[in-house]
């Protein structure tokens, strides 16, 4: 019989974030094997042809393949998922995406010779240019960390936090709440009477030119925010009434919901 090499980076779940990630990596140069499992292989299709992924119909055969085994389903579908794996007789190390699951949990369902690491990636790694939390259990080598580490450095920066701060970290880097904040402010300046196009290029710069030059810069935050907003100016007028509309509130409230959605899916069997 034909010997299995398990060298293959293999992600479980080909949905949105699997073909971003694929996407990265193969734009940052990655030539190493990247097999995809998912319940739909015709959706995969386009990953094979894009970025030469291998479609594994069999969740079985795309396991023995792994030494990075990458888990890319919804929260709510990691535990079938890992059920139906079962077993596993090679050392692997394990790298779950899913939010609010914990290692405490996913060590329970899958042990050794499986050893486990989160990751926090957006969408943005289709770029290059995301951002990935990792935490590590204990026992993964220090040789192993620094293997995931490597992985998700090709698309972005990454950082090693405390697994105490995932979900805080998951609710707050979204790439969502630039999207969110760039619609709402576009929406709001063509009820001004902009035009369409016109108001989204105004949002957009005005989001993102100033954050660039910050990230680039050395001037605090507070500087800047002061430069920006001149006392009984446009721009303070401005934020003051979005202060006191519940700017502030609404943020808040919103990440505390998202922190809700992922202590559910922690405690999801
Ligand atoms: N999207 C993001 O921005 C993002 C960022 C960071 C982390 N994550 C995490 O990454 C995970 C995946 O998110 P996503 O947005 O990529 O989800 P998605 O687009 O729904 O993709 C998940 C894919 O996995 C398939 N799947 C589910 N259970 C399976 C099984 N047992 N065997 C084979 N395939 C299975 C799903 O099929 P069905 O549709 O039939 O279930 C779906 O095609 C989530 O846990 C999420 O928390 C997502």
């Amino acid at each position: 019989m034909k010997a299995v090499r398990k060298s293959a980076t293999v992600f479980l779940g080909g949905g949105r974030i699997t073909s971003a990630l694929v996407a990265g990596l193969r734009l940052s140069g990655y030539e190493k094997p990247i097999v995809v499992h998912d319940r739909h292989p015709r959706k995969v299709l386009r990953l094979k042809q894009q970025y030469r992924v291998v479609v594994e119909h069999s969740l079985g055969k795309a396991v023995q393949q792994a030494h990075l085994l990458i888990i890319a389903v919804r929260p709510n579908s990691v535990r079938e998922l890992l059920d139906r794996i079962g077993k596993i007789s090679h050392p692997v190390t394990a790298v779950s995406l899913a939010a609010g699951v914990p290692l405490s949990k996913l060590r329970a369902r899958l042990g050794p010779p499986v050893r486990w690491a989160r990751a926090m990636p957006s969408p943005v790694c289709r770029s290059g240019r995301g951002l990935t939390a990792v935490v590590f259990d204990p026992e993964l080598s220090r040789s192993e960390q620094q293997k995931v580490k490597q992985l998700f450095a090709r698309v972005g920066l990454v950082v090693e936090i405390p697994e105490n701060q995932f979900d805080a970290f998951t609710v707050t880097y979204s790439c969502s709440h630039g999207y969110h904040a760039l619609a709402v402010l576009a929406a709001a300046a063509e009820k001004l009477g902009l035009s369409r196009r016109m108001a989204q290029i105004a949002a957009l710069h005005a989001l993102t030119d100033g954050l660039i030059a910050w990230r680039e810069g050395k001037t605090s935050l507070q500087n800047l925010l002061h430069e920006a907003a001149t006392p009984g100016g446009i721009s303070a007028a401005a934020m003051a009434c979005m202060k006191k509309s519940g700017y502030t509130r609404a943020v808040e409230r919103g990440l505390r919901a998202g922190m809700a959605r992922a202590r559910k899916n922690a405690k999801r069997r």
